[in-house]
């Protein structure tokens, strides 16, 4: 097989250009100049595909009610030590107020999975609320877990642009250890991305890296289901353990398993970078609960989004997904300028005022619509 550069090259010269076994390769090797021509590689390639910025999502997690129970997480139904709530529609409109005052033009609202006709018509009521808010100006994600696709196209109709929703692990073996065997199942969640297609979503999905018993042929795996699926949007995170989820029980968060779970969530943002191209790529909290920089460095390694949280700094305790997550003091004023200062040192710039569209779905539809014109 060839080497790390022959595979570089490889990647580069078309997407979705490298084997299972090449991006097995382009993520196991530990050398230290491999590492750092795969990231330079990487980030060469999110300059050319989406320019020198980052686009901005402000993240508002709306509720932390959710009715599965995923192994992994700390706030599953089985966790009766969660104090539960539900943001009321005021309180998400004053959130929206928030966005719109940071100049970010693009939200996400992020909750436990509930599927309720109540749930369905709270939830497109928000989404009217923020276009009347807006005019139209904010650009609304959803990440609100599996749904019928009659809800999603409800959502749609109502202004949402963008759905989030993690396959989490791709293979169906590895997808039944982390999850119960009653309610959870890939093959929905794999039905649930096409509805979301079918329904006209930009669609994001993402996997945890470095999960117990995962190796790196599971997660090239999961980038060819990225790429079979054709992924607008890539939203990915290290595996981080919570004292109260089964997943991960008995790990210590020392700081040498933080550096691990950090790389290997870089060496991710890389490989699907290259093997992708053009995708938006989140460089999300959970590298940040790793590092201080852990987000700048995962912009560095090729992705080109972050989410700012903006969730009242009251409710973020109760939004610990797992431990140590960040930001739980900060207010969203003074992380925006935290994020702003920390950006511009490693010369990139904040993309206010812009939705941020997926460089992917952009080609995708206009392609479509040369089909049919
Ligand atoms: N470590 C890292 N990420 C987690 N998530 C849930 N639990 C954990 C954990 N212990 C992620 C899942 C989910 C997202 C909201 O948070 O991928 O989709
Ligand atoms: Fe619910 Fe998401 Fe946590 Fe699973 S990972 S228990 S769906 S909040």
């Amino acid at each position: 097989m060839k080497g790390i550069s022959g595979i570089i090259d490889k990647a580069l010269s078309r997407p979705r250009a490298l084997s299972a076994d090449e991006l097995e390769a382009l993520l196991a090797s530990d050398d230290e100049g491999d590492r750092r021509a795969v990231r330079e590689a990487a980030y060469a390639l999110k300059l050319a595909k989406c320019g020198r910025g980052v686009s901005l999502r402000g993240l508002i997690e709306m509720s932390n009610v959710c009715a599965k129970n995923c192994y992994y997480c700390g706030i599953r139904s089985g966790n009766r030590d969660v104090r539960r709530f539900k943001l009321s529609y005021e309180d998400i409109m004053r959130h929206a107020g928030i966005v719109m005052r940071s100049g970010y033009a693009s939200l996400v609202l992020q909750g436990g999975e509930v599927e309720s006709r109540e749930n369905t018509e709270f939830v497109a009521k928000v989404l009217r609320g923020i276009q009347e808010l807006s005019g139209g100006s904010i650009g609304v994600t959803l990440s609100l877990g599996e749904q019928t696709e009659e809800v999603y196209a409800e959502w749609r109709a109502a202004g949402a642009r963008r759905y989030l929703l993690r396959i989490e692990e791709s293979d169906p073996e590895m997808y039944r250890k982390l999850h119960p065997e009653t309610g959870h199942s890939c093959e929905r969640r794999k039905e649930c991305l096409r509805a979301l297609r079918r329904t006209g979503y930009q669609v994001g999905t993402g996997v945890m890296i470095g999960l117990p018993g995962q190796t790196f042929r599971h997660l090239a795996s999961d980038i060819i289901f990225f790429g079979d699926m054709d992924a607008d949007m890539i939203g990915m995170g290290p595996f981080i353990p919570h004292h109260a989820a089964p997943v991960g029980k008995g790990i210590c968060l020392t700081p040498e398993y933080a550096g691990r779970q950090l790389e290997l969530g870089l060496r991710m943002i890389s490989a699907v970078r290259l093997y992708l191209h053009d995708v938006n790529i989140a460089s999300t909290t959970a590298l940040q609960a790793l590092a201080p920089d852990g987000r700048e460095r995962g912009i560095l390694a090729g992705a080109n989004v972050i989410m700012p949280n903006v969730t009242d700094t009251e409710r973020r305790r109760d939004y610990l997904l797992y431990e140590n997550k960040p930001g739980i003091d900060e207010n969203a004023d003074s992380s925006r300028k935290a994020l702003e200062d920390s950006i511009h040192a490693i010369g990139e710039d904040l993309l206010y005022g812009r939705f941020g569209d997926s460089p992917h779905y952009a080609a995708r539809t206009a392609a479509a619509a040369e089909r049919n014109g």
